[in-house]
């Protein structure tokens, strides 16, 4: 077993090291922490499918820190330029044309690649150290919560890496938006915090993509993701959610509710994300995360506005597999 160590900015010029001799270390970004490895290290990619038990045709996202590396794994277009000087460095992901020397395990064998340009200052001071594209998943063991701060990482990944770099709690707390630019109408595969209304300041037309996909176009799509450990229901009303907490305690189990600040819950257990939902994207996996280790059940509030809200309910769904009270 590797032992773990938890480090700032600190440690930035050992990671660096680390990924270039083909190891793997965690990082934070803006959005969630990513678990990375040098994008041109055939082995050191699969190191990162074995460290998170991910299915290999789930393709991985390539992190650079400036523009400039893009070349060297993608065909940017010009409309792919504008983009990146609107939103990079920042929670997007370009899904571009991929270059030859991409390794297959990067991109689970599709033609195309996801490129971003994260802006958590660790991230980009990390990347920098590394000075190559590095392919980095959420940190997370498959099909649990991304993690929001080095110590949800240490949970998942504790005795798998060598490193993982600290860097406090995510700013927004969702992943980012994954935006495919190779159809004839560029395609959100993943809802994030840059929203389909932002992107349309630079573009004319924005698709969402909408269901669950068989083939490996959008891998992501494919697989149970954003579920905690306990069963999780939505509540589009407090009160539903109140009267769905008490017949949980009558059946003598320990259901909890996370919500927003506006809902009063009358005393029962309650876990508060915070005004709005940026402040929900924030804090969302951390409560859940917590709540699985004390609860049996996680009511979690269903907002339903557009923009942020609806990328945050995007997970919220799966979380739930759209059960409501
Ligand atoms: O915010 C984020 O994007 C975080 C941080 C670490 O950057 N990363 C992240 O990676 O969420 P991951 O692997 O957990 O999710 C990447 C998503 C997956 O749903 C994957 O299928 C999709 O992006 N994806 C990656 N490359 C793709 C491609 N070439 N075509 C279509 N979808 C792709
Ligand atoms: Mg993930």
């Amino acid at each position: 077993m590797i032992n773990t160590e938890i480090r700032g900015m600190d440690a930035v010029r050992e990671a660096g090291e680390i990924i270039k001799s083909g190891g793997i270390v965690a990082f934070p970004t803006e959005t969630v922490y990513g678990l990375g490895a040098d994008a041109f290290n055939e082995n050191a990619v699969k190191g990162i499918f074995a460290a998170k038990g991910r299915p290999q045709d789930n393709p991985l996202i390539v992190h650079i820190h400036d523009v400039s590396l893009a070349d060297e794994v993608a065909e940017v277009t010009a409309e792919a330029k504008k983009l990146f000087e609107r939103f990079s460095p920042g929670p997007l992901t370009l899904v571009l044309k991929k270059k030859e020397a991409v390794p297959d395990s990067v991109t689970a064998g599709l033609s195309t690649v996801g490129v971003r340009i994260p802006s958590h200052p660790l991230a980009l001071a990390f990347l920098k150290a590394v000075g190559r594209p590095v392919a980095a998943p959420s940190a997370n063991i498959s099909s649990r919560i991304s993690p929001t701060s080095a110590k949800h990482v240490f949970e998942d990944m504790n005795g798998k890496i060598p490193l993982i770099l600290d860097g406090g709690s995510c700013e927004v707390g969702i992943e980012s938006t994954v935006l495919d630019l190779t159809k004839d109408i560029p395609v959100i595969l993943r809802p994030g915090s840059v929203t389909a209304e932002m992107l349309l300041q630079v573009l004319s037309d924005v698709a969402m993509k909408t269901g669950e996909v068989a083939v490996a176009e959008s891998p992501g799509m494919k697989y149970k993701h954003y579920a905690p450990a306990v069963p999780c229901v939505g509540a589009v009303t407090m009160e539903g959610a109140c009267s769905k907490y008490d017949e949980e305690v009558k059946n003598g189990r320990k259901p909890v509710i996370i919500c927003l600040d506006m809902w009063d819950t009358g005393g029962r257990k309650t876990v508060y994300l915070g005004k709005n939902s940026s402040d929900y994207a924030r804090n969302i996996y951390g409560a859940m995360r917590d709540a699985e280790k004390v609860f049996d059940l996680i009511i979690v509030q269903i907002l339903s506005g557009g923009g942020l809200d609806f990328s945050v309910m995007n997970r919220i769904n799966k979380s739930t597999q759209g059960e409501r009270v």
